[in-house]
């Protein structure tokens, strides 16, 4: 059968949201679990990756309330291309944010509620200092998504 492919859609401009995305991406290539990882900066993805994921992580800071410009430009790139062809896919978010991230979360739902996504997990929200703890949490998100990619449980 063939391997299964997550997508990790991310921007980060001072770093945090970053680091989060690449703790995801450890959690997912977890020696154990046998999936294939897309990791892509929101303004270097595109369609194709979309369309080849089994499922996806976003990830953004909240800005003025909202994702972050380069996730809503890349929604804004792939909507109608990719349209009655990603319907069912699981995702989940994490919203690294100043001191609050429900803004963003709203927006990136509402986005998803359009291509059909379907939210598998809760979504990880880090407001002040990043901590280990959280950076463990986001390795454990990324696990659960691979794992249950690879079971083929969402
Ligand atoms: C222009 C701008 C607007 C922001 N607006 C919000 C906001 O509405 N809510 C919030 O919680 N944080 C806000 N922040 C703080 C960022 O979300 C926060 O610094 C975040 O950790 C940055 O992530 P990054 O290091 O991955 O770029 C804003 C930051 C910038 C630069």
């Amino acid at each position: 059968m063939k391997r299964k492919r997550l997508l990790i859609v991310y921007h980060s401009k001072t770093g945090k949201n970053g680091l989060m995305a690449k703790a995801v991406l450890e959690g997912a290539n977890h020696p154990d679990i046998d999936v294939d990882v897309t990791f892509r900066e929101a303004m270097e993805a595109g369609i194709e990756d979309l369309l080849e994921a089994d499922g996806i992580i976003f990830g953004t800071p909240e800005n003025f309330g909202y994702m972050s410009g380069a996730l809503k430009d890349f929604f804004d790139r792939t909507f109608y291309e990719v349209e009655g062809q990603v319907d069912g896919k699981p995702y989940c978010m994490l919203v690294g944010a100043g001191n609050d991230g429900t803004g963003a979360l709203t927006a990136i739902r509402r986005i998803c509620n359009g291509y059909n996504f379907k939210e598998v997990q809760p979504p990880i929200v880090v407001v002040g200092d990043l901590e280990d703890q959280q950076l463990q949490g986001c390795r454990e998100l990324g696990m659960a998504m691979a794992a249950g990619l690879e079971a083929g449980i969402f």
